[in-house]
């Protein structure tokens, strides 16, 4: 009888064995690098988060890295709630250094990744040095520059930071003669990519304000680019799919969704029957220690009595 009751026993920890294991590996797409959560939709695993952000985050040295076709910046800040990201360039402008040459990223995203990402509307980006060809300053009637404030941040601001002592600012009024300013404000709207090079700028900054701006100005500005990113309408998806205990992700080869469900994937969620080969595998293991039990029971039925 005690030999009876442990293979019960037995049978019945073998059928709750994957149930407890597809729930502990629920949460196996989280990561942490350096003080960062790096949570859906983003993932620094490959299989892991939203499709639109593969191959974009990497953590280096605890040094959470952000990829796109313009160069790596580092992540400053993921704003989970507000959907956004803070990136910092290191051969970005700042209030206090102006780095010429051209070393700057910018910011240009790659075409297939651009509904995922674009930098906020009152993210301003401050162009530095363009030439008089650049495209920047063509098309526009009666010379009329593109530059302008951006959520009240310009650079007639700009030019106030000890940075501009050292170059001085050629000021020059919304039409311009005598030749382009030295500096030119414009949201990321405005032009879709920032490339020095095809805009023929020498460098730019990027600043952002959470802050009243009429108190602070471009000292109390902070500089970085703010990305707000989008997962285009994906969200009940993945609030399914962690609602049944499950991790979302997608399919490296076809980029489709994808629950994870600990020891199977589902297209849907992990209650799903829509299921994988691993679901029917354990299903057939289910029935199998189903079949024993039933056995054991039966043969054993003349001894209860
Ligand atoms: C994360 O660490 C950096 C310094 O490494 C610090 O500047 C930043 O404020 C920290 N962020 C949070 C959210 O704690
Ligand atoms: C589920 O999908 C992920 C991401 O594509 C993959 O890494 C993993 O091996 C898959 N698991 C199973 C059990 O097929
Ligand atoms: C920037 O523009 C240059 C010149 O048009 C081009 O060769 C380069 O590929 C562009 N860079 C990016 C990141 O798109
Ligand atoms: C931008 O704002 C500054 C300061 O508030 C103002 O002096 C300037 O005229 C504005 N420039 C444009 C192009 O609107």
């Amino acid at each position: 009888m005690a030999c009876l009751l442990m293979f019960i026993l037995l049978v019945l920890f073998q059928a709750i064995i994957p149930v407890v294991l597809s729930h502990g590996n629920a949460q196996t797409c989280r990561s942490y690098c350096g003080n960062l959560t790096v949570d859906y939709p983003f993932a620094t695993q490959s299989g892991c988060g939203h499709p639109g952000f593969r191959d974009l985050l990497f953590c280096i040295n605890d040094v959470l890295m952000f990829h796109i076709s313009s160069g790596s910046y580092r992540v400053l800040d993921i704003d989970y709630a507000y959907q956004s990201l803070t990136l910092h360039d290191p051969h970005m402008s700042t209030c206090d250094s102006i780095v010429l040459g051209g070393r700057g990223n910018g910011f240009v995203v790659e075409q297939w990744r651009s509904p995922f990402l674009n930098p906020t509307t009152d993210n301003v980006f401050m162009l530095i040095e363009c030439s008089a060809e650049s495209p920047l300053f063509e098309g526009f009637p009666g010379k009329h520059l593109p530059c302008g404030n951006v959520s009240g941040m310009g650079c007639e601001e700009y030019y106030n930071c000890p940075a501009w002592d050292i170059i001085g600012p050629k000021r020059v009024g919304p039409v311009y003669g005598s030749g382009p300013p030295e500096c030119c404000a414009v949201s990321f709207e405005a032009i879709k990519a920032v490339n020095l090079t095809k805009l023929g700028c020498q460098g730019y900054s990027s600043a952002y304000s959470l802050a009243p701006l009429r108190l602070s100005g471009p000292d109390g500005w902070s500089y970085g680019i703010r990305v707000k990113y989008s997962i285009q309408g994906n969200e009940a998806f993945c609030k399914a799919c962690e609602a049944t205990g499950g991790t979302c992700g997608f399919d490296i080869d076809g980029n489709s969704d994808l629950c994870m469900c600990g020891s199977w994937n589902s297209t849907s969620n992990c209650d799903s029957v829509h299921s994988t080969s691993n679901r029917i595998r354990w299903t057939f293991m289910d029935a199998i220690a189903g079949l024993l039990m039933t056995e054991i029971i039966w043969r054993n039925l003349p001894s209860l009595q």
